[in-house]
This record gives C-alpha cells, sequence and structure tokens, in this order.
C-alpha cells in the first residue's frame, strides 16, 4: 500500500502532467485542505477562481453542484469530481418543476437561488447568489419582493437585514439544521469569553444568539483580523480544523457536526480522479446556457 506521503507527491506529480489544479472548499478535511490544494475558499471564492483558472483540468474537492459551477464557468476544461455521490441536502431539496410551480404562483416576483443547487435548478433562476454576496443580490435586484431557494434559514436570516420581502422554499443544510439555540445558549454560559460565530445556514434563532453571522470565508476573514482569542465556530467542524492550523493562538471551541458529503472526498479518491479521469462532470448543453447565465449575474454583481 501506498503511504500517505507517497499519495500526495503522486498527486502533485500528476497535477503537473496534466496540467491541473485542485480547488478545495473550506470544509474539507485538513489531510486535503492543507496538502494538496491549489486554491481554498468557500462557495463564492471558488466560483470566481474556477472563472479565472488556467489549466486544462479542475478536480472539485467540494460537493457536486460546485463541480458543476465550476464546469459551466469553463466549458472547455475537463472537471472532475471524485465521487459523483458527495451530494447535498439544499440541492436535494428543490426540483426545477418546484421552482416552475414558485414562478406561476408569484408572476414577475425575480428567483435568486442559492448556489448550493442542481444546475437544472438554476437555469430555471434568475439569478444566483451564495451565502457572502445573498443580502447583496437580494438588494441588487432593486425590486420590493423576491424569491429566495432552497435554503428556508439563509433566506429567513438575510429577511432581517433588508426591506426586501423574502419568499422562501423549506430547503435545510443537515449540518446547520442540528444546530438549536439551547446549545448556543449553553456554549455562552460555559465559556463567557468566546465570539461565537455562526453560518447562515444555521436557524435563525441560532444566528440571533450568536455575534457574527457569515459565510465560511467570512468566518476566516473574522480570525485573519484577530478579533477574538476564543472563538466556537457553528459549522462544519472541519472548517475550524483548517483554521486551528492557521492561527495556533486563537482557542477553537467545537460545537459542529461534519457533513458526510465533503467526507466523501479523499486523498484516495483525488489521486484516482487525476490518475483515472474520474468522474467527469459535464451539464446538458440544454440547461447550461440559462444556468450560466444565473451565475455570471451573480459574479456581475
Ligand atoms: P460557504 O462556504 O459559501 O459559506 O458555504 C457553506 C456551505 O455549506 C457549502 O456547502
Ligand atoms: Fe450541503 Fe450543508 Fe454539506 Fe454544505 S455542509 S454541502 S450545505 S449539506
Amino acid at each position: 500500500r501506498m503511504s500517505l506521503t507517497r499519495k500526495i507527491q503522486r498527486i502533485n506529480q500528476l497535477k503537473q502532467e496534466r496540467n491541473a489544479v485542485i480547488l478545495v472548499h473550506n470544509y474539507q478535511m485538513p489531510k486535503i485542505f492543507h496538502t494538496v490544494s491549489d486554491i481554498v475558499g468557500d462557495s463564492l471564492a471558488l466560483a470566481r477562481e474556477a472563472e479565472k483558472v488556467d489549466a486544462d483540468v479542475i478536480v472539485m474537492a467540494g460537493v457536486h453542484f460546485m463541480a458543476e459551477t465550476a464546469k459551466l464557468l469553463n466549458p472547455n476544461k475537463t472537471v472532475l469530481i471524485p465521487d459523483t455521490e458527495a451530494g447535498c441536502s439544499l440541492a436535494e431539496s428543490i426540483t426545477p418543476q418546484d421552482v416552475l410551480t414558485l414562478r406561476n404562483k408569484y408572476p414577475g416576483v425575480p428567483v435568486i437561488t442559492y448556489v448550493n443547487t442542481s444546475a437544472a435548478v438554476k437555469a430555471v433562476s434568475d439569478i444566483c447568489c451564495t451565502s457572502g454576496n445573498a443580502k447583496k443580490v437580494v438588494e441588487a435586484l432593486g425590486v420590493p419582493r423576491v424569491i429566495m431557494i432552497p435554503d428556508e434559514y439563509l433566506a429567513q436570516n438575510i429577511a432581517q437585514q433588508t426591506n426586501v420581502e423574502i419568499l422562501t422554499w423549506k430547503g435545510h443544510c443537515q449540518v446547520h439544521e442540528l444546530i438549536a439555540p439551547e446549545d448556543v445558549e449553553q456554549m455562552r454560559q460555559d465559556h463567557p469569553n468566546a465570539a461565537i460565530l455562526a453560518h447562515p445556514e444555521c436557524p435563525p434563532e441560532v444566528t440571533a444568539a450568536a455575534d457574527f453571522s457569515g459565510s465560511t470565508a467570512e468566518m476566516s476573514d473574522f480570525m485573519d483580523q484577530k478579533r477574538a482569542q476564543n472563538v466556537i465556530l457553528l459549522t462544519e467542524c472541519s472548517m475550524s480544523d483548517n483554521l486551528a492550523i492557521n492561527h495556533p493562538d486563537i482557542n477553537f471551541i467545537r460545537l459542529c457536526n461534519l457533513c458526510p458529503h465533503m467526507q466523501r472526498i479523499t486523498i484516495d479518491n483525488i489521486l484516482d480522479a487525476l490518475e483515472n479521469n474520474r468522474y467527469e462532470v459535464n451539464v446538458d448543453p440544454s440547461i447550461a446556457e440559462p444556468a450560466r447565465l444565473s451565475i455570471k449575474r451573480m459574479l456581475e454583481i
């Protein structure tokens, strides 16, 4: 059996041979995040970097919708996802037909789609958003009412920050929906000096009980600015692990869950992806064009 060191060496060698880059989401385990990544970040950063990347092959060490986004922005490049089952409970919560039903019910109301959706859902939407730019996108449309799908909690959290009325859907992230306000109160009692940061996919009662709410990139910026010495990140566990490596001076206190979809990506299947060109992500041409448009509109804001 190959050692971990040897596997990482081989991945780096294959990256050169194939002119490949590995995009790694903040929720990947340190074993991946801190070893074979070329670009790391939140969903917005990965979408932006995917657009700029100068390579023949992109390996997405994230989940399927992220690989689809990379493919939409790089139609002429090979995009690989090391495990096709790396899904997302939010992406699974809504179909294109559901969106069309909403459009019929609320004619003329623009549909803002969180990037955590399939390309087919993006294709029937007006514009995308991420947790890092959702408020900006809502306000940029200049209308009094929008539909924001599929994350009910993200929509409710953004609704509290704007005068725009936001209609939503009933999708939830299976990692963040498990965090309860009572857990946060308990942590507050146990660690009164810690700053509590919540991802906006958490229920609104949870973000209300936290000190700060933001995307994974915004959490990362918070650490760069050294705004607290003790922190509790209400989000996926690997986020804290990755930041703890970069910030040995900050004490990370645990209240988190792992995402089983992110965890499907391993050093072994990244190696397999590069070695055997799998699994290629392609988007049906009939949906690629409108889906790309909804992402491009977001990136222009
Ligand atoms: P961000 O990295 O954009 O904050 O998204 C979090 C997430 O749950 C991605 O799957
Ligand atoms: Fe989807 Fe939540 Fe996992 Fe992100 S953490 S991929 S939103 S299930």
